[in-house]
């Protein structure tokens, strides 16, 4: 499945019109006297790929959370497609935070599969029992993309009968069958063992190459280099640095994503 199977979103906006899939203005969050993002802005466009990168509790995860509805954020606005525009500060409704669910995915570092239903039933689950379709129509679909990912001969087994890498990639096609039109992914690969991360990646760069819009918390920075069409450094809960993969990783102009980068590089 690839999203040119999904009903064109934007519709009356027409040809010529900015193509933004997502965009973010000004989202803060404070856990209790804790201001995790300042002021984040984004903007991805239909079928790119955004990577952010940056140190841990610089606000990453929360970023993503806020955009799947799994944090509300306290101020600023979330806009998917020119068709659903979340007012934080105005106090969204449930039906808002639905809508924004329904059209976004999470992919979760630590996989989240239910430890307690199948491979079958935890990618049917979403798009049963939350989006309320047929569950023969969702089981065919399930069905042709465990086959896609390999793990058709898995469909019976309970996550804790799989390696990481195959649970990550459960973790993609229960995304991918809730047919969003925005991926997110939460350091897909790192809790996996070194040999594990390359099938998942695979994945994901075919996924990109399909057209998905995404973005990805990563800090695979090759990964990055081939999949990303934009960078962003996030610092103390404000993107402090964009810029196209081969300018940011190899250039960065800001002194504290140089030492990022740096570290990353040479851990020792
Ligand atoms: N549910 C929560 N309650 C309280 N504080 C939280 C909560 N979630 C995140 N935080 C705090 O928010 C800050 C940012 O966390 P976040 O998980 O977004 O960082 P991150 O950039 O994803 O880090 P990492 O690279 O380690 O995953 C941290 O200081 C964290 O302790
Ligand atoms: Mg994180």
């Amino acid at each position: 499945m690839s999203p040119t199977d999904l009903p064109a979103a934007g519709g009356a906006s027409g040809a010529g019109a900015a193509s933004a899939l997502l965009t973010v203005r000004g989202l803060q969050k404070s856990f209790g006297d804790n201001q995790v993002l300042h002021s984040v802005d984004l903007t991805v466009e239909r079928g790119q790929v955004l990577v952010l990168i940056g140190s841990s509790g610089s606000g990453k995860t929360t970023v993503l959370r806020c955009l799947n509805g799994l944090e509300h954020a306290d101020g600023g606005t979330v806009d998917v497609a020119g068709e659903l525009t979340l007012d934080f500060a105005a106090r969204p409704t449930k039906k808002q935070f639905n809508a924004l669910r329904d059209r976004s995915a999470m992919v979760f570092q630590h996989y989240n599969l239910f430890p307690h239903m199948t491979v079958l039933e935890n990618v049917i689950e979403g798009p049963v029992m939350v989006q309320k379709r047929p569950k023969s129509e969702a089981t065919d679909e399930a069905v042709a993309m465990l086959e896609r990912v390999g793990l058709a001969e898995k469909a019976d087994a309970y996550p804790f009968e799989l390696s990481g890498g195959q649970q990550q990639r459960v973790g993609i096609v229960r995304a991918l069958a809730l047919k969003p039109q925005l991926l997110l992914f939460d350091e897909p690969t790192s809790a996996l063992d070194p040999e594990l991360v390359g099938d998942v990646l695979r994945l994901i760069k075919e996924l990109a190459a399909e057209g998905w819009t995404m973005v990805i918390v990563t800090h695979e920075l090759e990964f990055a280099r081939e999949v990303a069409h934009e960078v962003a450094f996030v610092d103390g809960g404000r993107i402090i640095e964009r810029g196209h993969p081969s300018q940011l990783l190899r250039d960065p102009q800001q002194e504290r994503t140089r030492q990022f980068l740096h570290r990353l590089l040479f851990p020792f």
